[in-house]
């Protein structure tokens, strides 16, 4: 499974590129908001620092302006993915940019029926937000799981981001289901490597290895 992050913030992309696990990177308005910065300069510096998938967002309602902006946000690398709402419109603009050869992600998304439509439209990516239906308890790990199914029965290659990511947990999950891609904020990410028996062994190790007689280091 990949490992995105879901972020606007500079530092935390170096960081995950300096641990060598950072696949790709997600962003939103509110995430760019986040970083208080001119939209265009955090997204040219994130492009600059990562080489896989960067998804940023549209902001307009119909099909014409998202297709639009699409175009603008691609010249910007070959590694821009165009974020699209789950909305009719943004489903015609997913074809028109795809057929283009503009790869999008389709975000928003809540349900495995809309899943199946933003893959039938072609769109390269998928992303359901977990975390915000677990907010209204609802059961977000269960969509991902439907979706993982209706694309194998369909064979449709579009790929499962699993977003609105809240906690590790939700990761391994993600990753026992199947699903392409985990987008993660960054403070889970750092939870990722931690495990309290890790921590009392290597401190237990240290100590004894006090004990050694004639360590070479
Ligand atoms: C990613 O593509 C989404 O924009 C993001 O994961 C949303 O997360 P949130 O529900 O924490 O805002």
């Amino acid at each position: 499974m990949q490992f995105f992050l879901d972020t606007g913030m500079i530092d935390e992309i170096k960081q995950a590129l300096d641990w060598g696990i950072l696949d790709g990177v997600t962003t939103n308005p509110s995430l760019i908001a986040k970083t208080g910065r001119p939209f265009m300069e955090v997204v040219k510096e994130i492009l600059k620092l990562v080489d896989g998938p960067v998804s940023v967002e549209t902001v307009a309602n119909d099909a014409k302006g998202m297709v639009e902006q699409g175009k603008r946000l691609a010249e910007l690398g070959d590694n821009v993915v165009v974020k699209i709402p789950m909305t009719p419109e943004g489903i015609k603009a997913v074809q028109e940019l795809e057929s283009e050869g503009i790869p999008t992600n389709v975000t928003l998304v809540f349900s495995p029926v809309q899943a199946l439509i933003a893959g039938k439209a072609g769109a390269s990516f998928v992303s359901p937000f977990v975390g915000r239906l677990d907010d209204v308890s609802n059961d977000g790990m269960k969509i991902v799981r439907d979706i993982v199914q209706i694309f194998n029965n369909y064979e449709i290659d579009t790929q499962i981001i699993v977003a609105s990511v809240r906690h590790p947990m939700h990761v391994l999950e993600a990753a026992l289901i199947g699903a392409d891609i985990c987008t993660m904020p960054f403070d889970v990410m750092k939870k990722l490597f931690h495990h309290p028996l890790t921590d009392r062994g290597i401190e237990l190790f240290l100590k004894d290895w006090e004990k050694v007689p004639q360590r070479p280091f």
